[in-house]
């Protein structure tokens, strides 16, 4: 009985994987399809989702012979370009980026995003942020009404590591809620970003509060270098669904 049982389970937790999996394949694969084109500097994004867009990428740029260069938003997705032999340019040879594409973890109902959970968000939000376009894609579970409402690991937030206390204070002194050192595995030291930074997860936050207002109180704390709130950027948001359809937010 026990073993039917653990079988059953394991049977179950295989099937909602594989389905997450697929469902951030299909945006992954729909946005590229819908966006990129020969021509164009593309912005590699970082993250599970955005390497199912480098794959449909390389497969697209091998098939159509497409004209592309393609600035990483972190060293993932630099590994990700020199992997697929995709053509590696930078924002200082290619300062003008045409689209982003980049997954997230969260998004709302205004575009309004959480991103960090990787800890690239500083590369990612200046690549966003010098490109004409930023389409992100995720799966069903980032889809969300108001932040904090799924992702439950807090607003990532990319600090110089000798402040990392003094702003923890400040962040949660001025705006509430609790703002934790990212550790890395079995706890063994600070994670520390691709920039050579440390980040603070802040949870608990007012998920009634004005983003854009918040973002901006962050950004005025010394030695805050970036955040993981992501505001009036995304364009679009493409949502793999349970059923294989696409969701897009315009
Ligand atoms: C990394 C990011 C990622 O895009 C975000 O964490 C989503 O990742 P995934 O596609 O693996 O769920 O912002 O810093």
């Amino acid at each position: 009985k026990f073993f039917k049982l653990t079988k059953n389970l394991s049977l179950r937790f295989k099937t909602t994987m594989a389905s997450i999996n697929e469902a951030k394949q299909i945006a992954a694969y729909k946005a590229v399809d819908d966006h990129v084109k020969s021509g164009q500097v593309i912005g590699v994004g970082s993250g599970s989702t955005a390497v199912l867009a480098a794959q449909r990428l390389a497969e697209r740029f091998k098939q159509e012979k497409l004209n592309i260069r393609c600035v990483p938003t972190s060293f993932q997705a630099r590994q990700l370009i020199i992997h697929h032999k995709l053509p590696l340019t930078d924002l200082e040879i290619d300062p003008i980026v045409d689209i982003t594409i980049d997954g997230a973890d969260e998004v709302d109902a205004n575009l309004t995003c959480i991103k960090g959970g990787g800890a690239c968000l500083l590369q990612e939000k200046i690549v966003a942020s010098n490109s004409k376009k930023l389409v992100i894609i995720a799966d069903h579970t980032k889809d969300s009404e108001k932040l904090g409402e799924k992702w439950k690991k807090g607003v990532p937030i990319e600090v110089v590591p000798m402040a990392y206390v003094a702003i923890k204070n400040k962040i949660e002194k001025t705006l509430g809620g609790t703002a934790e050192l990212r550790l890395a595995k079995m706890k063994a030291g600070p994670i520390v970003t691709d920039d050579g930074n440390f980040i603070l997860d802040w949870k608990d936050f007012d998920p009634e509060c004005n983003w854009e207002k918040v973002n901006n109180q962050l950004l005025q704390i010394p030695g805050l270098i970036e955040t993981g709130l992501f505001v009036n950027m995304a364009v679009m948001a493409y949502f793999g669904m349970n059923d294989g359809s696409v969701k897009v937010r315009i």
